[in-house]
């Protein structure tokens, strides 16, 4: 399905009734990645899955695209698709840095919030400096190449070994970002905030998930994470790395659906 938000066409994909939960893919992904929690967790809750701008089926717009206009553009998607209620916000890695960011602006709406894959500090001096050289690279040699460097440290090296269809899948998924979002989100995401402060002001029960063998996100950042909030609620999966929703997800949709029932949301 496909909507204009502010003048931007944005592509989604809704399944379910009750209540409402955004999730926001990473980088560079789209919707499709979120296909295991479309089909399992519509059972519970109003599964909305939206493509960013400039990724998947979602209109390209020149960058950066700083951490808080892609919230903006998902608090107005909301409003067009006619969530009226508390909505529970769940982000990976990207996504979480925009979940966090969407909690700054608009957090009396939700009524949860699930950070998976993710970190609430800056990057450090060393991955602002990765970005620049995969802006550079991809505007050089096109998407693929950037694709090509990050494809594998998504994954457990049990998922890479065992799983060639689904690194497939999510290889051409990753192709279907636009350079235009290539490029937007790796500048947006350089320069983003420092989130740790906000952690500290959520006021509901939040829910960390995190893959045991993320090569992306450093055990460091999860317990950083944990100290930040008031109501952490933390969950490593095994035999997963970065993309844990799609190595493990039966674990991760249970995960999910546990954390709604404490929540008293289903
Ligand atoms: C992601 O999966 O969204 C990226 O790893 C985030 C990042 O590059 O910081």
């Amino acid at each position: 399905m496909l909507v204009n938000v502010n003048g931007i066409n944005i592509a989604y994909e809704e399944r379910g009734s009750g209540v409402p939960l955004l999730l926001i893919h990473g980088f560079p992904f789209n919707r499709k990645m979120w296909a295991p929690q479309l089909e399992g967790l519509s059972r519970v809750a109003r599964v909305i899955a939206p493509d960013l701008r400039g990724h998947g089926e979602s209109q390209a717009l020149p960058g950066p695209y700083w951490m808080d206009d892609l919230a903006g553009d998902l608090h107005a998607f909301l409003q067009v698709i006619g969530v009226d209620r508390p909505f529970v916000v769940c982000g990976l890695s990207m996504g979480g840095y925009i979940a966090m960011a969407m909690y700054r602006k608009y957090g009396v709406h939700m009524a949860g919030l699930v950070l998976a894959a993710t970190r609430a500090g800056p990057d450090s001096e060393e991955a602002r400096q990765g970005r620049v050289k995969n802006i550079a690279l991809a505007r050089e040699q096109g998407v693929a190449a950037v694709v090509d460097g990050m494809l594998h440290k998504m994954f457990s090296a049990k998922t890479v070994q065992q799983r060639p269809e689904l690194v497939r899948q999510v290889r051409a998924m990753m192709e279907e970002t636009s350079l235009e979002g290539i490029t937007g989100a790796l500048q947006g995401m350089k320069d983003r905030p420092d989130s740790t402060t906000t952690l500290g002001l959520i006021e509901f029960p939040t829910l960390i998930l995190y893959g045991e063998d993320d090569q992306l996100v450093p055990r460091s950042e999860i317990r950083a994470m944990e100290q930040a909030l008031r109501y952490p609620r933390v969950e490593g999966l095994p035999d997963s790395g970065h993309l844990l929703n799609m190595e493990q997800p039966e674990h991760f949709n249970s995960a999910i659906e546990r954390y709604l029932q404490e929540l008293g949301l289903v």
